[in-house]
């Protein structure tokens, strides 16, 4: 399980290189899975949910090597079309693999997602443009099991523009017979990522970042080296982070357009940002200042992977905030442990308030969920006194150098593995 523990109240100061981006490096794997060849991806994020997803590549087949950050993945070979059970209940996102392994085998069984820590994400949608794509699908005792002869191009159009759904109808269209177009597709630069990587290996997608994406079926893909983009999430949560506490940082290796919506944001508080080619650097004014509203939106909107470490923010600016969460139905539950540091937030449904407080104290917390417990430790290092965070193993999941990082520019923090 393991904790962090931090000393609150230290200024933050200095730079940090930001780690390859976990949500496109777990669908560029499923991808790695569609080439009966070799796979070698540059600035591969060393975190749970990358070791747990080559767990599970390795358990159909494939031979993964690590050299430094750098990932070699031979998919020659692929003897069983099932995807263990316990590895899906570990990690919801192998639901992603629905659509690679069926592109590469024509069939897949892998066990129904349960619910999540944030909500109960389904993947009806999935299921649904799948079927449209000659694509038979059982459900039996918890289990889906996927088959067809030829995945055929469709015209698919979405309820919502899910970022998984998006991922694994492109995959499953990428070795198909015909054209498949998805309409009302998610724009987030994750599946840009995902466009790119399988263009390189030779499919023939466009579209992506528009709402209309197309993929002309290939007959064989290619090996490819791929250099996995930046973190926009992490970019995210180190900025939180200074905004916080305090201090003037450095970002190297970032995309800032990803980071748009973060960036307004943290202006509107009071922050100075200025972005540059590959980095960004804020610093941050005596005390931040509220934000009337925050949305939760699908990209380019305010992401929701980055509502739990906003209120860390705003739980000590000067005002009234509002945060309300479109995206997933019960992700608050970071809520009641800032309440334990002094907080005052106020939740109904999908809206919290946040009447900000001039100082948070230190306490011993618990992590719910990946982002919510990175919020955690962002209002630790705020905090007076000595903050404990539990379960750190929700944060282990994404962050690969978390206490690295933050040690680096002045925080005072360590992990613990009692
Ligand atoms: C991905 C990200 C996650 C991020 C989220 C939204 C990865 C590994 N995870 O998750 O970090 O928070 O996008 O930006 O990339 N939905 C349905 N039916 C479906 C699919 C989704 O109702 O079949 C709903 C979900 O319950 C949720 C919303 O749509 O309320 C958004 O989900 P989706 O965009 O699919 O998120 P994920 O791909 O699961």
């Amino acid at each position: 399980m393991g904790k962090f523990i931090i000393e609150g109240g230290y200024k933050l100061n200095g730079e940090i290189k930001v780690q390859g981006s976990k949500n496109a490096v777990l669908p560029v794997l499923a991808a790695a899975i569609l080439n009966k060849g070799k796979t070698v991806l540059y600035n591969c994020p060393k975190i749970m949910d990358v070791n747990n997803m080559l767990k599970i590549i390795e358990s159909i087949g494939c031979q993964v090597k690590w050299e430094e950050d750098t990932l070699i993945i031979d998919s020659t070979i692929i003897d069983t079309h099932i995807i263990p059970k316990k590895y899906v209940q570990m990690m919801r996102s192998s639901i992603i693999l629905l659509g690679s392994v069926l592109g590469r085998t024509k069939y897949v069984k892998i066990s129904f997602p349960g619910g999540c820590s944030i909500g109960s994400r389904p993947i009806d949608l999935h299921l649904k443009a799948l079927k449209q794509m000659n694509i038979t699908i059982e459900d039996k005792y918890g289990f889906i099991e996927c088959s067809t002869d030829k995945i055929k191009g469709a015209k698919v159009t979405l309820d919502y523009p899910s970022v998984g759904a998006t991922e694994n109808i492109m995959l499953a269209a990428v070795l198909s017979d015909g054209v498949t177009t998805i309409h009302n597709a998610a724009k987030e630069p994750e599946i840009s990522e995902l466009q790119y990587f399988l263009n390189q290996m030779g499919a023939m997608i466009e579209g992506a970042s528009t709402d209309t994406i197309t993929i002309k079926g290939v007959k064989a893909l290619h090996d490819v080296e791929y250099r996995i983009m930046p973190d926009r999430i992490i970019a995210g949560t180190y900025m939180s982070a200074v905004a916080s506490v305090g201090g003037e940082l450095y970002l190297n290796d970032v995309k800032s357009d990803h980071l748009d919506a973060t960036i307004a944001k943290m202006v509107e508080m009071g922050c100075y940002v200025k972005t540059y080619d590959d980095k960004l650097f804020i610093s941050v004014p005596q005390r931040l200042q509220s934000i009337d509203l925050i949305r939760t939106q699908p990209y380019p909107g305010f992401p929701t992977d980055m509502q739990a470490q906003m209120m860390s923010d705003l739980v000590v600016a000067n005002g009234t905030s509002i945060i309300v969460e479109t995206i997933f139905e019960s992700r608050y539950k970071h809520v009641p442990e800032l309440a334990k540091m002094g907080a005052d937030i106020i939740t109904d449904g999908r809206t919290a308030v946040i009447k900000g407080v001039k100082r948070l104290n230190g306490a011993e917390v618990f992590a719910k969920d990946l982002r919510g417990g990175a919020a955690l430790i962002i209002a630790g290092l705020n905090a007076d006194g000595r903050t404990v965070v539990n379960n750190a193993h929700h944060i282990l999941r994404g962050y690969e150098s978390i206490e690295t990082d933050l040690k680096k520019i002045g925080a005072q923090l360590r992990y613990s593995k009692d």
